[in-house]
């Protein structure tokens, strides 16, 4: 579970989420990695929700499965070994809420980071899946090789993102290290409370 407070970058990617996806709705996890994630969109949705989670390493699916059977959330789940670029083969909209929480698996192999160009490509996808009123939320790193990259030109995709269509935050801790992780979060418009 992420630590909870405004110093976790996951508590905050989350927090979001939280308003928008409820018992039954549908949430992605893009990056399901240890499976934190996922395990909170599976609390969320509940016993008649779906959560489709995504990670191209056999052992991030793993241990996601592993805490979802601690759990008792494994039925409510759909484990991809897949690419998150390829979400659109395997979903079909309207969902409630994505999160990418990217870069490498912790205590994995820090050579297998997610990376700019497939990122861009499943956000993009991710904005097209999303029922109106719908938010993705993305934890960005950039102290490992790629990083760099990969955060700039999320930042150059979403801030481009028509206003009328999607409202778009991006959130930093301004007193902590250049290397501490941003929070971006992108809401569909168009929902009437
Ligand atoms: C920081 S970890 C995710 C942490 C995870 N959400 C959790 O709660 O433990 C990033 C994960 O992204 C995965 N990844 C990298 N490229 C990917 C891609 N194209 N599609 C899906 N997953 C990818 C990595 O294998 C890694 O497990």
């Amino acid at each position: 579970m992420a630590p909870k407070g405004l110093g976790s970058a996951v508590y905050l990617a989350q927090m979001f989420l939280s308003q928008v996806l409820g018992s039954g709705g549908t949430g992605i996890d893009a990056t399901a990695g240890n499976g934190y994630d996922t395990l909170f969109l599976a609390s969320l949705v509940g016993p008649r929700g779906k959560v489709y989670a995504f990670d191209i390493q056999p052992i991030a699916l793993q241990n996601t499965r592993l805490l979802l059977e601690q759990h008792g959330y494994a039925e409510r789940v759909q484990l991809l070994q897949a690419g998150h670029e390829e979400m659109e083969k395997f979903v079909s909209s309207p969902v409630d809420a994505v999160i990418f929480n990217l870069g490498y698996l912790p205590g994995g192999d820090h050579g297998v980071t997610s990376s700019a160009g497939t990122t861009v490509k499943a956000v993009r996808t991710a904005l097209n899946l999303l029922r109106p009123g719908g938010r993705v939320s993305i934890v960005v790193y950039t102290g490992h090789p790629g990083g760099k990259d990969e955060y700039l030109r999320l930042e150059e995709m979403t801030s481009a993102l028509d206003g009328r269509h999607f409202h778009v935050l991006k959130i930093d801790f301004l007193n902590r290290s250049q290397r501490a992780p941003s929070v971006i979060v992108i809401e569909k418009a168009g929902f009437t409370p």
